[in-house]
């Protein structure tokens, strides 16, 4: 394609309400060295004008390994039954968020598999303990519940949530999902979006079955979403699931979503994902920082847990000391010459923005 071409395409796609699909798969078709140049330069100057230099960082404490889901593709799906299953107690919680706000990072990131036995009692007391002890946002990433839960945990202070549609395609996610139900995960986002979270959704890019067409709905749905973060990983197949001989995610593929994604939501907080880091056996989230990203998240949870956090094998950063995390996390950005911002980082589309619609 002429480079006077792909950057009308990118023009049209960065302006329009809702793009095109062909404008979208013309994008995720490019292939040359040159033609991605121009794609991850587009993003980058979007990143540039609308979220600045900064990469902000938010904690992770993967607190449950449990699950009762069936997600074909995540190592922590109930049918895994050589997995040891784990749940932090409250008392290890707030000890590993105590290091999180020592290292200084101001959001930590609750993260679970789907547990049916979670007591919603007492994840609002984790809640309301971690806002008393330390001055921080809270993030819950714990999978579908119902509105009354997520409600008891905004008013216990949660202020963000992370729920990915995985797939926007309801054809694919079925197949992806047995026994779950696209209609209830968009109910959540409802639910999310309507009690004041704020909102992050995302997808998986080299799902079985997925095709470039289903890559720019999904596309589209982040747009339509206008999601406050968007998170865009590979898939990386883990061997005790039923997708464990589909081959890995391409790297470019997922760089492209990245770009994308910052193209059409313009100022969501987007990460360059764990699971970037981990395709390749190297670390490959520089790459993504270049291409439209501006969070990293690095994982605190205690040493003897996190190798039972396995949604995937070989992730990153499984043996190493969080603490070590700040210093690593700030050399890599200080490469790309960006600076780590340690605040809050709350969501940049509060003021003056359209109101999240869901049209499909
Ligand atoms: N239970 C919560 C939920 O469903 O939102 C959060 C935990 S879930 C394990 C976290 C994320 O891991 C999922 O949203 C999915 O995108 C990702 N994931 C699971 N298996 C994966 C794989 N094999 N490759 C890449 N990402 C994967
Ligand atoms: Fe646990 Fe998908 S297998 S959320």
């Amino acid at each position: 394609m002429a480079h006077s071409h792909i950057h009308a395409v990118l023009q049209r796609i960065y302006a329009a309400d809702v793009p095109e699909p062909a404008d979208l798969e013309a994008i995720l078709r490019l292939a040359d060295e040159d033609e991605l140049g121009l794609l991850f330069g587009f993003a980058d100057v979007v990143r540039r004008e609308y979220v600045g230099d900064a990469v902000l960082v938010r904690g992770i404490i993967e607190f449950s390994n449990v699950c009762r889901n069936t997600c074909m593709y995540c190592g922590l799906n109930r049918h895994n039954d050589q997995l040891t299953r784990y749940r932090l107690t409250r008392e290890e919680i707030l000890a590993t968020a105590a290091n999180i706000w020592q290292a200084g990072v101001k959001t930590v990131v609750l993260q679970s598999g789907e547990e049916d036995n979670l007591d919603s009692r007492w994840l609002r007391q984790v809640i309301e303990d971690i806002r008393k002890d330390f001055d921080m946002a809270v993030t819950l990433s714990v999978g579908e519940r119902c509105r009354e839960d997520y409600e008891l945990w905004k008013q216990a202070g949660a202020d963000r949530y992370l729920l990915k549609i995985e797939t926007s395609d309801p054809r694919l996610y079925r197949e992806l999902h047995p026994g779950m139900s696209f209609e209830n995960r968009m109910r959540c986002l409802r639910d999310l979006v309507e009690l004041g979270y704020q909102t992050g959704s995302g997808n998986i890019v080299g799902l079985k079955g997925q095709t470039t067409r289903s890559l720019a709905g999904d596309v589209r749905f982040f747009k339509q979403g206008n999601f406050d973060m968007i998170s865009v990983s590979p898939f990386i197949p883990h061997p005790q699931t039923a997708l464990g001989d589909e081959p890995a995610a391409d790297l470019t593929m997922t760089l492209k979503m990245t770009a994308l994604a910052r193209i059409v939501s313009r100022n969501a907080h987007i990460p360059a994902t764990t699971a970037i880091g981990s395709l390749r056996g190297r670390d490959e989230r520089p790459k993504a920082l270049a291409a439209g990203a501006n969070v990293l998240m690095p994982n605190f949870t205690p040493a003897p847990y996190r190798r039972y956090y396995e949604i995937y094998p070989n992730k990153r950063c499984v043996s190493e000391d969080p603490q070590a995390c700040p210093g690593c996390l700030e050399q890599m950005v200080a490469t790309m010459g960006r600076r780590v911002d340690y605040g809050r980082g709350d969501s940049l589309k509060r003021a003056g923005c359209a109101p999240h619609t869901f049209s499909n």
